[in-house]
């Protein structure tokens, strides 16, 4: 592991620390929309974050879910982090929640980190390096047939009026899987399937800093993301996101694809 990196997992652990230490209750809730929050801890994590992320690179970008100010653009070293992805859980003491951190260098990925102070997970990944939890190298699961596997997917819960395309398309693959799951962390979810936890995660709108860093952890991990088109995914706008093994990439698309 490089220096920076190293740097980076030390600033993220502490990180971690400020939400294992958080108390929500409802005068530090804020609401954004529609069962849209975020907490006091959501700030308080991106400060300490961006704060950490300017010493290491000065001159960096930052793209960060709490602020009005983000620049969509790759011109120059990136990072894109979401300091709390799973905020919902967080407020009710659902103890899965992450910090979610890609870095880009220009358009190209270099590295992926999903942190989940709760158990004490880190998963990273480095372009050309593989991919780890906890420093042992993860590889997808190897399920090819859809009755074997376990899929995710997330509801797009801030855009309920699309809510009856995914719970179709959701009822569709639970009748032909193993079975499903909702978690409340879309960058956990992809780091589930890059680690096999999961085969497959589907969500129908993700924010870039929801899936960055889990596509760059997949990707490392053997694994694909697409949209639901079967297209690349580009980290400079919101986007459908199917995440898979690999193996069961065009079944899945064909059920989201619908
Ligand atoms: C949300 C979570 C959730 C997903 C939503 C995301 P947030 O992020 O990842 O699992 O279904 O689409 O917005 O709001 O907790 O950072
Ligand atoms: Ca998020
Ligand atoms: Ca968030």
């Amino acid at each position: 592991m490089d220096r920076l990196n190293e740097q980076v997992v030390e600033a993220l652990r502490a990180a971690g620390k400020i939400i294992l230490e958080s108390q929500i209750d409802k005068a530090n809730i804020i609401q954004k929309s529609a069962a849209n929050y975020v907490t006091q801890v959501d700030f308080q994590v991106q400060n300490f974050l961006v704060d950490q992320l300017r010493r290491l690179l000065p001159d960096s970008n930052i793209i960060t879910e709490e602020s009005e100010n983000n620049q969509f653009n790759l011109e120059t070293a990136t990072w894109i982090l979401d300091p709390v992805d799973g905020t919902t859980n967080l407020m009710r003491g659902y103890r899965h929640s992450a910090i979610s951190l890609a870095f880009f260098n220009g358009q190209a990925p270099v590295s992926g980190f999903v942190y989940n102070p709760f158990n004490d997970e880190l998963f990273t990944a480095r372009i050309g390096n593989g991919a780890y939890l906890n420093d042992k190298p993860i590889k997808v699961s190897k399920n090819k047939d859809l009755k074997d596997c376990l899929i995710g997917f997330g509801t797009n819960p801030y855009h309920r009026e699309q809510a009856s395309k995914t719970f179709r398309i959701t009822e569709n693959i639970f009748m032909h899987s193993l079975e499903i799951r909702r978690s409340g962390s879309a960058a956990l979810d992809l780091a589930y399937v890059a680690c096999g936890r999961l085969d497959g995660f589907y969500e129908y709108s993700l924010q870039p800093w929801d899936f960055a860093a889990g596509m760059i952890v997949l990707a490392e991990a053997g694994g694909q993301a697409t949209t639901w088109q079967g297209n690349p995914l580009g980290v400079l706008k919101p986007s459908s996101v199917l995440a898979t093994n690999g193996l069961i990439h065009q079944s899945m698309l064909n059920f989201v694809k619908e």
